[in-house]
């Protein structure tokens, strides 16, 4: 098993379109006409490295024409997990699924995915006409098939006036669009992509991004992601599966996780910047209501359901759900250490008595200046709460108690 996108391999994902695939288009049909069923099941995937287990016991299921986003922190397992769909890493327990067919034991070739890594390792040498069409040269494919399939893939990626150069007369947007364009030429049943866009500049990122969207309208298939960007995450994927320590915290949709993460670790890392989380002790207030005690700030909400007085909770909000009030009106005062003014935007950078920092964003121009006091109101409809354990009581409180929503 190499383990690389290179184009020659034989071995594994890289290159001959498998041979069910090949039988399945030989018959007249089309992944762009509707396509195939290509549905990515795993059943209590586990994955050790001798002693040491590091995906433990992972369910999950990709359905058919879905772009799913995988994100997590560094060593969560990301790249493990996707390498072990495409047949590169063998698994240690539970079982790997495609199209309703057991595939532990199948080759990384025959599984019919492709797989774009960071690194896309072209072949200096040849054009890129041939980095694309070498791996369908190995299958002996008809000549003629390969000259189509390459031209449709350069056309669509938009790099067919670069057909005869080599990789390194291109930018590394272009280079990033030969790989992905030897992948489409393959015609898989899915795409797997392993961080495919961050060895690019952040202008290239954004254009790829936008391609990569209008690709996947385009061609319908599968794609499973691996990124560690937030925008790509939250705009390119229908299911984020956000991953910590070889296990999933969420799975859901990008908005769905955003708005109702379902623990203090997907609060967390959905979102940026970040949820600001604090922790409190609740206390009984007026008319049954809660008391959040948090640092020297007190926080008066109605009742919550699931919380008690002596309660430990985290309470988090985002940047962007805090507005700046009077004084008689604000859940917290702060003064400012830091003002980011973006133009159209400011971030200020906070730290209320007794607690970390936090963030507030504000829409517009915002000059405050540095040790100036602020006053902050939480929107109750996007409060969340969790309990001491992380887990979530609450996704935001409406005004009489209980959930919002
Ligand atoms: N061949 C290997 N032998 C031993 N441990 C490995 C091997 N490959 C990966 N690991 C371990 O498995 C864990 C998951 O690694 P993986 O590469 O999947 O993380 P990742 O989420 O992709 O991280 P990153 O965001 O840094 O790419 C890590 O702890 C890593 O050290
Ligand atoms: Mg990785």
């Amino acid at each position: 098993m190499c383990g690389r996108s290179s184009p020659g391999c034989r071995r594994c994902i890289c290159n001959a379109p498998n041979r069910a695939w090949r039988r399945w288009r030989a018959a007249g049909n089309d992944t762009k006409s509707g396509g195939p069923v290509t549905e990515i099941q795993l059943n209590k995937v586990k994955k050790a490295y001798g002693d040491v287990e590091v995906i433990h016991g992972i369910d999950l299921h990709v359905q058919s024409g879905q772009f799913v986003v995988f994100v997590g922190p560094s060593g969560c397992g990301k790249s493990t997990l996707l390498r072990i769909i495409a047949g590169l890493e063998p698994v240690t327990g539970g079982d790997v699924v495609i199209d309703g067919d057991v595939v532990n034991a199948v080759p990384a070739s025959e599984r019919g995915l492709a797989m774009v890594f960071q690194s896309y390792a072209l072949y200096p040498h040849m054009t890129v006409y041939k980095n694309m069409a070498f791996g369908l040269e190995n299958s002996n494919m008809p000549r003629a098939e390969i000259e189509n399939r390459v031209h449709e893939a350069a056309k669509l990626l938009q790099i067919d006036p670069y057909l005869q150069r080599r990789p390194k007369a291109l930018s590394g947007g272009q280079r990033q669009r030969v790989a992905i364009g030897r992948a489409i030429v393959r015609d898989p049943k899915a795409f797997l992509f392993d961080e495919p866009l961050s060895n690019l500049d952040a202008e290239l990122r954004v254009t790829m991004r936008k391609e990569l969207a209008a690709l996947h309208a385009k061609l319908g298939g599968t794609m499973i992601y691996v990124t560690h960007d937030q925008v790509e995450a939250m705009t390119l994927a229908n299911t984020i599966v956000v991953l910590n320590a070889g296990r999933v915290e969420q799975a859901g949709s990008p908005l769905e996780l955003y708005n109702t993460p379902k623990n203090t670790f997907v609060a967390g890392f959905i979102g940026s910047p970040r949820m600001n989380l604090m922790e409190a002790v609740a206390q009984a207030g007026e008319d049954g209501g809660v008391v959040l005690l948090a640092g020297s700030q007190r926080i008066s909400l109605p009742p919550i359901e699931g919380v008690e007085p002596g309660d430990g909770v985290t309470f988090g909000i985002r940047p962007e759900h805090m507005d700046i009030v009077d004084e008689g009106d604000a859940d917290i005062s702060a003064p400012v250490d830091l003002t980011e003014q973006l133009g159209g935007e400011t971030y200020l950078f906070c730290t209320p008595e007794g607690l970390p920092q936090i963030t507030v964003h504000q829409l517009g121009q915002f000059p405050v200046g540095r040790g100036e006091m602020v006053h902050l109101r939480f929107r109750r409809e996007v409060l969340h709460v969790f309990d001491a354990e992380g887990k979530v009581i609450v996704n935001g409180i409406d005004a009489d108690g209980g959930a919002a929503g």
